[in-house]
């Protein structure tokens, strides 16, 4: 068994970042600049935020942090949007979600040009990451893809099972393993809260991408030898042990599952840093007009 070391890819990522910065930097182009919304006080978004916010420090980035209290209305957050849309110094920005109830997701994503999409929440995104066009893949399955890549994982022809298929990790990160390109040409099995007997899927699997949501679900004898799983849970367990009373824990057994692995991802330390190089990526790649001209 092996670890994918996502902590670890991710400062490598942020290197070459850096250093491609400096370069832009040097040849005196433009430095990207990335700005986060904020809205109200959920205390994993602050984290997910300020993460993003000191990552953009790092790699030599401008951001911009806009915060807002949980009373904004939903006009006013779309007049924000609208300025960063037609702000020429910004690359690139995010809404941190969830919003507060009174304010429609859905209509806060549309609102967001798509070339500024780094997200890669717009259905316009979302479209061209289907049709293989060029595009700004979401974090999270973006992050995976990344490791499939650098830890060389053999990918085309294989049998993948994908548990979970919310828009932002499952459906994309199938599509994705799917498409014709490298890391790709997967064949895909997507199973979901109403699929029959998930073990008989994931028992065939040479490559397991756990989103479902549910600590532990994964269990040893859902997995065939020599499996690669990827796990993208992170839920909250009590323990009472621990300061704070929880702990994080992914949607695989872990401690029983890993010694079957060919490699696995740990959580933390797996997926979720590669998320916020992601977003990096995606906006680099907008200042660069990678995506759109
Ligand atoms: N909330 C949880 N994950 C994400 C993400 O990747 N982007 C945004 N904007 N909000 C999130």
């Amino acid at each position: 068994m092996n670890i994918i070391d996502g902590k670890l890819l991710s400062q490598t990522i942020k290197q070459e970042i850096a250093e491609e910065v400096k370069t832009l930097k040097a040849n005196g182009g433009k430095i990207p600049h990335l700005a986060a919304v904020l809205v109200g006080s959920d205390p994993a978004s602050k984290v997910y935020v300020r993460n993003k916010v000191q990552s953009c420090e790092e790699v030599g980035f401008e951001s911009t942090l806009i915060r807002k209290d949980d009373s904004i209305t939903e006009e006013e957050l779309l007049e924000i949007i609208q300025e960063l849309n037609e702000d020429e110094d910004v690359d690139g920005f995010i809404v941190q979600l969830p919003l507060p109830k009174h304010i429609n997701e859905e209509k806060v994503t549309l609102a967001i040009d798509p070339r500024k999409d780094v997200d890669g929440f717009h259905p316009t995104n979302f479209g061209r990451m289907a049709q293989g066009m060029p595009s700004y893949l979401p974090a999270t399955p973006f992050g995976i893809m990344q490791m499939l890549d650098r830890y060389n994982i053999d990918v085309e022809g294989k049998n993948c099972v994908v548990l979970g298929r919310s828009n932002i990790v499952g459906t994309p990160i199938s599509i994705l393993l799917s498409r014709k390109a490298s890391p790709g040409n997967a064949t895909v099995v997507l199973c979901h809260s109403r699929t029959k007997n998930i073990p008989e899927y994931t028992r065939q699997a040479d490559i397991i991408v756990a989103a479902i949501g549910r600590a532990n679900f994964v269990t040893a004898d859902m997995v065939k030898e020599g499996a690669v799983v990827i796990d993208v849970g992170i839920n909250r367990v009590e323990d009472a042990s621990r300061k704070r009373g929880y702990r994080l824990a992914g949607d695989v057994d872990y401690e029983n599952v890993a010694p079957k692995c060919k490699l696995i991802t740990p959580v933390p330390g797996g997926v979720g840093p590669m998320t916020v190089t992601s977003l990096l990526m995606n906006t680099l790649k907008s200042c660069k007009k990678e995506v759109y001209q």
